[in-house]
């Protein structure tokens, strides 16, 4: 099984949670790619069999810029997905009530809508309560490796 990995991070915190979910998955004896150029051609190209969107937030409830491109090509393009496995990871902050972890969120929609199969609830990492969002991603990480195993039974 194929996993392909997606970070959209201003700061850089996503990407560390980006980099553990390649190494938990990696342990778990599955195929990783970690997508550099977020760019859908890139994305298809990888044939991945599940995709995990790991995105923070920005602005008022924004896409990262490195993760605007993605979006829109997605929307634009719209690849329907046929019930392709994915997950969501979402970095935000609950200082931000209106708009939290929104960006994990217009993903989450944007790959429902062209039907992709949602693994588990998209995990929420709030960085009021949390500096360690890569360690706590693991237990989430942990299912997920079990929802794809569970899957090809
Ligand atoms: C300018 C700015 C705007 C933000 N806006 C939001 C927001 O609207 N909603 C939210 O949940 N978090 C928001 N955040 C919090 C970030 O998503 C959070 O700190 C995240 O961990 C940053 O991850 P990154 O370093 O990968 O970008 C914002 C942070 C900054 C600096």
């Amino acid at each position: 099984m194929r996993v392909v990995v997606i970070s959209g991070s201003m700061f850089g915190t996503t990407d560390l949670v980006a980099d553990r979910a390649v190494t938990v998955l990696q342990g778990a004896g599955l195929q990783v790619e970690r997508l550099g150029e977020m760019s859908l051609d890139l994305l298809l190209e990888q044939q991945a069999d599940a995709w995990l969107v790991c995105t923070s937030t920005t602005g008022m409830g924004e896409l990262p810029d490195n993760l605007l491109p993605l979006h829109l090509q997605l929307q634009e393009r719209f690849p329907l997905l046929d019930g392709k496995p994915f997950g969501v990871i979402a970095l935000g902050d609950s200082a931000y009530p209106d708009t939290f972890c929104a960006g994990g969120l217009l993903m989450r929609e944007q790959l429902l809508e062209l039907q992709g199969r949602e693994l588990l609830p998209m995990l929420q990492l709030d960085a009021s309560e949390t500096v360690t969002q890569e360690d706590d991603a693991e237990p989430w990480l942990g299912e997920f490796v079990e929802a794809l195993a569970a899957r090809q039974l």
